[in-house]
């Protein structure tokens, strides 16, 4: 049996590809949902991945998850934080609650899933914690004024967990995805995709949800042990840091 990898909304888009390239590698994956009961039974019977079902939005059931995920299959030695959410609203018109929730999905959620897993990453002397961040993390967009803080504020807390994970074999990173073309995405009228958000992107379309999942890969295997607080932009250029 290979390492145990757990991926948070692992059951659809970008988890979803990210999950199989896990078991592909040779990983045990265990892919975690919220509320989409028919998408992960599709997906444990096209991939038999086993799915586990919490929010990383609440601490506890986060705490409880990992345990049933670590009775099932053993310590998580690879955490990817991908699971999130977008509730836009221009900011003059965002609710507090468009607020919070994204806010506690996307950043305490990545808190609520790390926190318990850390202590034996530390204990073992070995962990990877892959944190699937934005380009409007990175840019800011308006309209988006929740997400690209909860977004930014992953990629400040991938640099500081770094330093504090160096010394005890645990790399922290961060992706940041652009414009990937997973069913959200593509659902977006084709006229406005041809129209208006491909030709803001270089390479001249969009990104394929396994193109991230081949950077988890990388970022997750021993061969990557030097590298830890980094952002990997993965665009098509369409934001250079
Ligand atoms: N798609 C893009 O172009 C793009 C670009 C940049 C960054 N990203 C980031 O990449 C990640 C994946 O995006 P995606 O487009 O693949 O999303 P998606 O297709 O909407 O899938 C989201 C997944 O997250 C799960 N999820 C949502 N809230 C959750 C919660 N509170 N607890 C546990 N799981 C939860 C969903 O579970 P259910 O199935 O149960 O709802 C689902 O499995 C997100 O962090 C997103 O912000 C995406």
């Amino acid at each position: 049996m290979g390492r145990v990898a757990l991926v948070t909304g692992g059951t659809r888009g970008i988890g979803a590809a990210i999950s199989v390239a896990l078991k592909e590698a040779g990983y045990t994956v265990a892919a975690n949902y919220a509320g989409n009961d028919d998408a992960a039974k599709k997906f444990t019977d096209e991939t038999g991945i086993q799915t586990f079902k919490w929010s990383v939005a609440d601490y506890d059931a986060c705490v409880a998850g990992i345990k049933a995920v670590e009775d099932a299959l053993g310590p998580v030695e690879v955490l990817v934080n991908n699971a999130g959410i977008t509730r836009d609203a221009m900011f003059h018109r965002m609710t507090p609650q468009q607020w919070h929730e994204v806010i506690d999905t996307n950043l305490t959620g990545v808190f609520n899933m790390t926190h318990p897993i850390w202590p034996g990453m530390r204990e073992r002397k070995f962990g990877r914690v892959i944190n699937i961040s934005s380009i409007n993390g990175q840019k800011g967009q308006a309209g988006q004024v929740n997400y690209s803080a909860s977004k930014a504020g992953d990629l400040g807390m991938t640099k500081a967990l770094a330093q504090e994970g160096a010394r005890a074999g645990i790399t922290v990173n961060a992706i940041c995805p652009g414009y990937i073309g997973t069913e959200m995405v593509r659902a977006i009228d084709e006229k406005v995709l041809n129209e208006k958000i491909i030709p803001q992107i270089p390479v001249g379309r969009l990104g394929e949800p396994e193109e991230i999942a081949r950077c988890v890969i990388f970022l997750a295997s021993d061969d990557a042990g030097f590298i830890s607080g980094s952002t990997v932009s993965a665009n098509g250029a369409q934001f250079v840091v």
